[in-house]
């Protein structure tokens, strides 16, 4: 009796586990489901200026936090807002929403003079940008020498020129990686400011001086930083905490990649890259934030494709129908204003970079530009001497060479800038569209059709 009662007592309390175990594991698993907090990631696919700036904005109507994580002042971002169009250089670009935070985290580094520049504009737009931006300390600076080394190494390399921003990028990441640095952190502690800017800037003036470049007023620098360091210190605070505070508290963040992912340090054709790691792995590098906390990856493909500076583009157009795409699309260097290169969609590459994120939506943006062409090609594979090769297995040399498969798909030439069901896009339009998801395998999402906020097709 006693032996049979134990036993009853014992089922009884195992239900109770198998309960509680199993109540908390729908609970956990419908609260994903339904949860409509997301962590995003935006990154753009090809060569930079897809179209990052835009989708950024429109995803961070739903944002507590927007960070960026990589690269400086040569990112140029662009939002439309009815008539009013902004560029973004360093700071986040969902900040127009109201309840957005912006977030510059540790892996982006910083012009001052540009930061400053840039806040200001925000706030004569009135966003109280001083209010709702958070500068971690451990971002390095980009100091004048830095400017000053991109631009003389730029002549020097004369007819081979890699056709960088001159804004200082690769020297200041090399100082970065060479314990050569300064950070904002030093811009708190001011004395230790001053010691390592005089040290790094008489050595950076010898290496100038080999150059014949004018050296830096290291005193007439140090001046100009002691006022630039006061507009920024209130805005300073680590980061990691507040990030991982939020991350799985109902809070929705939107990370915004820069550049391009054939601009990758590692895994473009280099040296014609940038200098950051522009692939996803910079969110946990530059931001502090595990990948496996990232739930929409969202890879940005221009329907056709564009790139400032150096190096090769396997689909690059040569001929005139490269001047209309460049004037109709605009295609002018939102930093530097220099004319961006055309090509065809390059889907070899772009499936590169839908492996190496893990990219699981896209963003189409532009694809009202190739309204009036009549046949639209689309790069499928490269051939190199009869042989096919991929992307990752090519350098520059081999990028320049290859000879790229093209599938040819008819055009439309209905205008599509104000359509806002995918239904309603011509046939032929609609079957590019499903190309690119059919040979990406990842699923269309959005639809830009306009350079404006709102004109956008949600699929
Ligand atoms: P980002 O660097 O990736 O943010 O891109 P940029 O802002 O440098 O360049 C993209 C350009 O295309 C900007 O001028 C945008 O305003 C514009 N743009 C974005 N989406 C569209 C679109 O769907 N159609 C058109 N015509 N322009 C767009
Ligand atoms: P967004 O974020 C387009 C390119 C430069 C140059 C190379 C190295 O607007 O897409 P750098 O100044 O970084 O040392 O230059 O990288 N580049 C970009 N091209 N858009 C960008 O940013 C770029 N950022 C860097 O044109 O070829
Ligand atoms: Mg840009």
């Amino acid at each position: 009796m006693l032996i049979l009662c134990e036993t009853r007592l014992s089922v009884v309390k195992n239900l109770g586990y198998f309960y509680t175990f199993f109540g908390f594991w729908l609970f956990l698993h419908l609260s994903v489901l339904f949860s409509k907090y997301m962590n995003t990631v935006v990154l753009g696919t090809q060569w930079g200026d897809e179209g990052k700036g835009k989708i950024v904005d429109l995803l961070a109507e739903q944002a507590d936090y927007v960070v960026r994580y990589h690269g400086g002042n040569n990112a140029g971002h662009t939002v439309v807002i009815g008539k009013n169009k902004y560029f973004f250089h360093l700071i986040p670009s969902g900040v127009f929403h109201p309840q957005t935070v912006g977030i510059i985290g540790n892996g982006v580094i910083l012009d001052l003079e540009v930061l400053t520049e840039e806040l200001a504009k925000l706030q004569e737009a009135g966003i109280a940008i001083l209010k709702k931006l958070i500068i971690s300390p451990r971002c390095h600076l980009i100091l004048p020498y830095h400017k000053a080394l991109d631009v003389a190494y730029e002549n020097a390399r004369g007819t081979n020129k890699l056709g960088t921003t001159g804004r200082g990028i690769g020297p200041a990441y090399a100082d970065k990686v060479s314990y050569n640095g300064i950070r904002v952190y030093e811009l708190l502690n001011w004395d230790l400011f001053i010691e390592k800017f005089r040290f790094q800037a008489k050595i950076k003036n010898k290496i100038l001086k080999t150059f014949s470049v004018e050296p830096i007023d290291i005193e007439a620098s140090l001046e100009k930083y002691s006022t630039l360091r006061e507009q920024i210190i209130p805005m300073v605070q680590e980061t990691y905490p507040l990030l991982q505070r939020v991350i799985g508290n109902n809070k929705n963040i939107v990370f915004e990649g820069a550049h391009g992912i054939m601009l990758d340090n590692d895994w473009s054709p280099y040296p014609f890259c940038t200098g950051s790691n522009t692939i996803i792995g910079s969110v946990n590098t530059g931001a502090g934030v595990s990948i496996k906390s990232l739930d929409t990856i969202i890879g940005v493909v221009k329907a056709y494709l564009s790139r400032v500076g150096g190096g090769p583009i396997p689909t690059e157009i040569h001929d005139t129908l490269a001047d209309t795409i460049r004037e109709q699309g605009y295609e002018y260097g939102t930093t530097t204003g220099r004319p961006r290169r055309i090509g065809w969609l390059d889907l070899e590459a772009v499936k590169f970079a839908t492996e190496i994120n893990s990219i699981n939506q896209l963003a189409i943006t532009k694809l009202d530009i190739l309204s009036g062409l009549k046949e639209l090609k689309l790069c499928t594979g490269y051939k190199l001497k009869g042989k096919k090769i991929s992307y990752s297995e090519c350098g520059y040399r081999e990028l320049e060479q290859l000879e790229p498969i093209y599938e040819l798909l008819p055009g439309w030439d209905e205008p599509i800038s104000t359509i806002t069901e995918f239904h309603q896009l011509p046939t032929n339009c609609q079957n590019y569209l499903g190309f690119i998801e059919e040979y990406l395998k990842v699923p269309i999402k959005i639809v830009s059709v306009s350079p404006e906020r709102n004109a956008t097709i949600r699929i």
